[in-house]
């Protein structure tokens, strides 16, 4: 087999197709950022991650210097825990759900790595999603059972009921919705948390728990908190969130949903005082 030698000094077997791999990295957070290229040879189905994979092993750049392994984030390898979420090529999404087949299906082509904006860089690729489950936190974004004792069947529930919930209980917290929306700015003082819009992700779980039959028990305070700042109401309807989710949740109309809740509870605090 006929082989060439590429400028990183790795051998390149005949046929095989070699793809570009620019990556934005950054050592530590707060850290001046710098583009890295990287020549990966590509095998069949490969994902991003195998990619990062396959540079950690062999972390030199194009121009021959001696790298070190990209830092990024992976869990379940199979778009369900959302920790690999990055850029790819400007769009947002799971780096383990990216194929490279489908990005860069000729030699030569090139992919580009970044890490999401919204979030502060840790390192490289990965991000501190705090603010997002901090949100949640705020949504009370759980059925409030303490699951000590056996509390005996829970309130049934109508299958038409489950069918909307189901897709809602989808979300992996990934933060793509977050990185497109354009109300959702990065916002690293955790003091302003509390009134930092929410984000779709957190509204749509507002109403998967409001519309649980326990869940809904603590929807007043759900409510008045998406009745504050950062509630509800800073939402400007550009709908970009419902076109990037990886899990086609209905974003839009969740948001809908909540507002027309929260519009409702707040004519009812204003008629009784509750
Ligand atoms: S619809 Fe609301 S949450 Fe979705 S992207 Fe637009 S502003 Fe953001
Ligand atoms: S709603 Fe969709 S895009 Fe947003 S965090 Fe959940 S899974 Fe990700
Ligand atoms: S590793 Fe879990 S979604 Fe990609």
């Amino acid at each position: 087999m006929s082989t060439a030698t590429k400028p990183s000094g790795r051998t390149v077997r005949r046929g095989e197709r070699i793809v570009r791999v620019t990556i934005k990295r950054q050592d530590a957070p707060g850290a001046a950022a710098r583009w890295e290229r990287f020549d990966v040879p590509i095998e069949p189905g490969a994902n991003i991650t195998s990619v990062l994979q396959w540079i950690a092993a062999n972390p030199t750049t194009v121009e021959g210097k001696r790298s070190t392994p990209v830092v990024y984030d992976s869990g379940c390898l199979e778009e369900v825990c959302g920790s690999c979420t990055m850029v790819v090529n400007g769009k947002v999404r799971q780096a383990c759900s990216a194929l490279m087949d489908d990005l860069c299906p000729g030699a030569g082509d090139e992919v580009i790595l970044e890490p999401m904006t919204k979030f502060p860089v840790l390192r490289d690729l990965s991000v501190d999603r705090s603010r997002l489950f901090s949100a949640l936190k705020r949504v009370r974004a759980w059925v409030p059972v303490d699951g000590t004792y056996d509390l005996g069947p829970g309130p049934r529930e109508s299958a038409e009921k489950q069918e909307t919930r189901y897709v809602l209980s989808t979300c992996m917290s990934c933060g793509c919705c977050l990185e497109a929306c354009p109300q959702y700015t990065l916002e690293a003082d955790e003091k302003k948390w509390d009134s930092s819009f929410v984000g779709a992700a957190v509204l749509s779980q507002a109403r998967y728990f409001n519309e649980h039959e326990t869940g809904r028990t603590l929807e007043k305070v759900r409510l008045d908190e998406l009745s504050r700042p950062g509630g509800v109401s800073d939402c400007g309807n550009a709908q970009n969130c419902v076109r990037v989710c990886p899990k086609e949740i209905p974003l839009t109309e969740s948001i809908g949903a909540v507002g027309r809740s929260v519009t409702l509870h707040r004519l009812k605090q204003f008629f009784t005082g509750r």
